[in-house]
């Protein structure tokens, strides 16, 4: 692994763990219970995620409230559709972060199409 590599799987890592206090803030925010499941799936997604990237990286970090804390604020300032259509835009992002490491670190490729599938669902969440 090079370190170019390395500091992106810990950078990914981070970012996981910080997903995870997101989607379980916003599972918290929201009145319907079927967004509340699908936000409760998502966060042990990423959390799953974290773990995949803890493997390659063998790097133990913890979990920043920074981004949950903004994202919660914009759902209550700006509303459910202005943070959802965040949400989407992140998990396609992170698709486009995942690529260039999928063919070293095989393991990713699941990490990718979980992303996917988040974005499908996040989408499927606006109202
Ligand atoms: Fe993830
Ligand atoms: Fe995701």
């Amino acid at each position: 692994m090079t370190n170019k590599q390395k500091e992106k799987l810990v950078k990914s890592q981070q970012g996981e763990l910080n997903a995870v206090l997101i989607y379980q803030r916003l599972a918290k925010l929201t009145k319907d219970e079927k967004d509340k499941e699908i936000f409760l799936e998502i966060a042990s997604d990423e959390g799953k995620h974290a773990a995949i990237l803890k493997s390659y990286t063998n790097t133990v970090l913890k979990p920043k409230e920074t981004k949950a804390k903004l994202v919660g604020f914009l759902y209550k300032l700006l509303g459910h559709n202005f943070v959802i259509g965040l949400l989407e835009k992140g998990e396609l992002a992170s698709i486009d972060n995942y690529n260039p490491l999928k063919n070293d670190f095989p393991k990713i490729q699941q990490i990718i199409d979980d992303e996917l599938r988040h974005a499908k669902m996040a989408k499927s969440l606006l109202k």
